[in-house]
């Protein structure tokens, strides 16, 4: 969801206003998705790279992230959403966010029409590192380490890896979101910034995806 503190700087406001109008383009997205069955939309909501920003900053993001946990899960689970996270649990995570995380995972557990995830104090590398550090503190053997064993110790094995991943606002990077998933996911950039991207946009993204041909390191068809 990147580009909202350019959004703001644009129009004179400080960053955060570009937060806040960050939010109704994940409610039209969100909603928009649900239109179309899609089944799976995971967010990058803060990344382990998000503490050097100004305290101020970082302060408000886990405040707003918190808010909207607080304001809108019950909107999620009347959609029918199940809410999932990814991302360190350590000790810079207030825990009375965790508890409201915990909270939110349970009240929506059962839900079937969508899989939100949030990525929260999440990076890729980190997720990789736990990882190997659950195959070390399982014992695993050397011979048996494999991509499988690695993905069954990823932050939430369940979730399949990405079809589509979606980077607004001009910048054509991953920056360390769910580097193993994206192996082999498309990759869509677009200019708009993520305080005005809506529905749509997520449709002309869908649309180009489709265009695609996927091949998996094969030959294709
Ligand atoms: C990146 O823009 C955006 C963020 C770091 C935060 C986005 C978070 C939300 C919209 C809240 C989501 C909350 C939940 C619970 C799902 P940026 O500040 O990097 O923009 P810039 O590149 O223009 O500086």
């Amino acid at each position: 969801m990147d580009g909202n503190g350019r959004w703001a700087k644009s129009r004179g406001l400080p960053r955060t206003e570009g937060h806040r109008a960050g939010e109704d383009a994940l409610f039209d997205v969100l909603e928009g998705a649900l239109d179309i069955g899609l089944k799976w939309m995971s967010v990058y909501a803060f990344s382990t790279e998000n503490w050097r920003r100004p305290g101020d900053e970082v302060r408000f993001l886990i405040g707003f992230n918190e808010d909207i946990l607080l304001r809108r899960r019950d909107e999620l689970h009347e959609r029918d959403v199940r809410i999932r996270f990814v991302g360190r649990r350590d000790r810079r995570v207030p825990k009375r966010l965790i508890k409201n995380m915990d909270d939110a995972i349970e009240l929506t557990k059962n839900n079937k029409a969508m899989t939100l995830t949030v990525a929260f104090n999440y990076g890729g590398r980190s997720e990789i590192v736990d990882a190997v550090r659950t195959l070390v503190a399982d014992k695993v053997p050397a011979e048996r380490i494999s991509a499988r064993s690695i993905a069954s110790r990823l932050y939430d094995p369940q979730m399949p890896d990405p079809d589509l991943m979606i980077r607004t606002s001009g910048e054509s990077r991953t920056s360390n979101f769910l580097l193993w998933q994206l192996a082999y996911s498309e990759l869509y950039f677009t200019d708009v910034a993520w305080p005005d991207f809506r529905r749509e946009h997520l449709y002309q993204a869908i649309a180009a995806y489709q265009e695609r041909e996927r091949r998996f390191g094969g030959v294709g068809e």
